[in-house]
């Protein structure tokens, strides 16, 4: 039988065995019941007591700190919206894609312990928290990137896979696209490809993410609206090369490359092109830097490779400066959104490893933000949060079937310099390589050195798992390792309903965003803060569909948003159950071009199909 993801408890019947020694873990002491006396009864009512006066004031306690937390909210919040500055201001909005709760723990933990800090060293992040998000979305309570990022550029619910189209098939204004028609700058910054679905979502509209090849000629203009984004930095490239050039993934041969430099778009490919632009002092915009054909390494491999790619940091510093130059003069700021892509494929991937340096990437750029936002004269707010959660991550997990020690082991993880998909990738390529005609024995020795000792950080390994990784076992069986031996869980590689952290530069700037929101508030609050009117883009937008009587209903009424959508696709309410835990036991239909993590047995896990 194959051993599931999450080693479960297997069954009830054993709780009742353990429900005395869990209560004890529970009250933290263990009660010697050979000794009850009469002075026991009466200690224990006293303690009874105690306990009941202890909860019932804490109780009323976070009542009224409740009831305060509102107050505050609605003084400082509703009834005073002009809190925001009221002359030119910037905007900053980051999304860490895929990071839920735990990951903030895991990341904090493993920080104190790989730099020895004290309990209370906490990371930026901790410090800027103000709120939580829900993040469902119209077709399903766990939403894709595309209906996450939907809801905050547009402040609408919509289906997974919407790129800023509503549930009837019409597009739907966004914050950036106002923003630019109101004056100001703008600006993405990504790790991912920059037509993903979370920056496309701000400077295009397609029926589905997937149409990235559309994507990436919206992004640089070729769309109703025309030109609305002034700098782009991120991955991504192989969408803008035609098709007969190496390195292109487009389905026709368009070079989006050309066609963006005859529209004055400056551009660049590498790190010396990014360094050129001297920390955003030398930026000409409109500016489109793609610096990676799809996925910028993860930081736990890019930083070993600072020749090749720039940090996340280093990107939103050298956009905020230019984006700040470029407005020096004017009476308006700029609306940029910078995300930190790829906390999703770490999740997707179930990599501990990858997740906590990619978390930490962030922080650090969310960190530039907040200096920049004290150093530079124009005002404004930093808003952060989360499309979704991804992976399930869980800082547990039950390794056998006895009741577990309560333990994770950060060690495991700092022990590691390479993410999963690094070390998957370096053991294909010694297998069709150098490796191809050695023997067993040759393998096995070649990756308990190279991959397991020195890229793993792991000496405790068994042949059992060597054989797992020369069998096929892919990216995945290496972030098992991590896992397992860091006894870190995960429910799955997607994603999950879970809410997520809201974080701001100042709560004073983002109070409408204070306490728990349904996504779609974030992006009201983005709209609201830069006095925007989403109705009006919306309209221009709708104002071009080619039917003169059509309804939104009828399907094909935007051709310029791509194919239709499949009637089958569910837009605006709950998928129903299907009972696909009897029927879908092992799926044997994912598509193999992806090139995707495999389980133990091989099988594609299908990780990362639709972040
Ligand atoms: C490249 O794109 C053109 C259309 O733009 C198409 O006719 C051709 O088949 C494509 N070639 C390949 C190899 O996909
Ligand atoms: C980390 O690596 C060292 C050897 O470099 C090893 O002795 C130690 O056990 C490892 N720690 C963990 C937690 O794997
Ligand atoms: C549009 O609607 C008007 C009135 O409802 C009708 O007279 C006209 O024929 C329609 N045109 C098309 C192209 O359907
Ligand atoms: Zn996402
Ligand atoms: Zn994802």
């Amino acid at each position: 039988m194959p051993e599931p993801l999450l080693v479960a408890r297997s069954s009830s019947d054993r709780s009742s065995e353990r429900s005395d020694e869990e209560s004890d873990a529970l009250l933290g002491s263990r009660t010697s019941r050979d000794e009850e006396s009469r002075s026991s009864f009466w200690r224990q009512l006293g303690l009874f007591a105690w306990a009941l006066i202890a909860t019932v004031t804490v109780i009323v306690l976070a009542v009224l700190y409740q009831h305060q937390l509102q107050k505050t909210s609605s003084d400082l919040g509703d009834s005073d919206p002009d809190q925001r500055p009221s002359g030119k201001r910037n905007l900053i909005f980051m999304v860490s894609d895929g990071m839920g709760p735990a990951s903030l723990s895991l990341t904090r933990s493993f920080r104190q312990y790989e730099s020895n800090l004290p309990i209370d060293d906490i990371l930026v992040l901790d410090k800027h928290h103000i709120g939580t998000s829900r993040t469902r979305s119209s077709s399903s309570l766990i939403t894709d990137s595309a209906a996450g990022a939907t809801a905050f550029s547009c402040a609408k619910k919509s289906y997974n896979g919407a790129i800023s189209v509503t549930p009837d098939h019409a597009p739907c204004g966004t914050v950036l696209e106002a923003a630019k028609q109101a004056g100001y700058m703008t600006g993405l910054v990504v790790t991912t490809r920059i037509t993903d679905a979370t920056p496309a979502c701000f400077a295009s509209h397609a029926n589905m993410r997937s149409y990235e090849d559309l994507i990436a000629l919206h992004e640089i203009g070729e769309y109703p609206l025309g030109r609305v984004v002034d700098l782009m930095i991120g991955g991504g490239r192989c969408h803008f090369l035609p098709n007969s050039t190496d390195g292109s993934c487009r389905e026709d041969d368009t070079d989006v490359v050309q066609m963006a430099k005859s529209k004055g778009f400056s551009y660049f490919d590498d790190r010396s092109g990014f360094d050129a632009l001297r920390n955003g002092n030398n930026v000409d915009l409109p500016l489109l830097g793609l610096l990676a054909p799809k996925d910028i390494p993860y930081e736990v491999d890019r930083r070993q490779e600072n020749d090749k790619y720039p940090s996340l940091e280093e990107m939103t510093r050298t956009a905020l400066r230019a984006l700040s130059k470029a407005t020096r003069h004017s009476d308006k700021g700029f609306f940029i959104m910078i995300e930190g892509s790829r906390i999703d494929h770490a999740g997707h991937g179930n990599d501990p490893v990858a997740q906590v340096h990619e978390v930490l990437a962030y922080d650090r750029a969310f960190n530039a933000v907040l200096e920049f936002l004290e150093k530079d004269s124009t005002p404004g707010v930093l808003v952060s949060t989360s499309d979704h959660e991804t992976g399930g991550l869980s800082i547990a997990r039950q390794l056998h079937d006895s009741y577990p020690e309560y333990v994770w082991y950060p060690g495991v993880l700092a022990n590691a310099s390479h993410s999963s998909e690094y070390l998957g990738n370096s053991l294909e390529a010694y297998l069709n390589g150098d490796g191809k005609d050695a023997s067993h024995s040759e393998r096995q020795k070649y990756i308990r050195k190279n991959m397991l000792a020195d890229g793993m950080g792991i000496h405790d390994v068994a042949d059992s798992e060597v054989d797992k990784l020369i069998n096929g076992g892919g990216a995945y069986a290496f972030a098992d390792m991590y896992s397992r031996r860091a006894q870190i869980g995960w429910s799955t590689h997607g994603h999950s309903g879970v809410d997520v952290n809201i974080y701001a530069s100042s709560p004073k700037g983002a109070n409408p965003l204070l306490g728990n929101h349904e996504n779609t508030e974030v992006g009201s609050f983005l709209a609201d803060y830069l006095n925007l009117d989403l109705e009006d883009v919306t309209k221009q937008l709708q104002d071009t569909h080619t039917h003169p009587n059509a309804s939104a209903l009828d399907h094909n009424l935007y051709a310029w948003m791509g194919e239709p959508l499949d009637d089958g696709v569910v837009v605006d309410r709950l998928d129903t159950y299907h009972g696909d835990f009897k029927r879908k036991k092992r799926d044997e239909n994912l598509d193999d071009s992806f090139l995707g993590y495999r389980d133990l047995e091989g099988r594609d896990c299908g990780c990362g199909l639709k972040h």
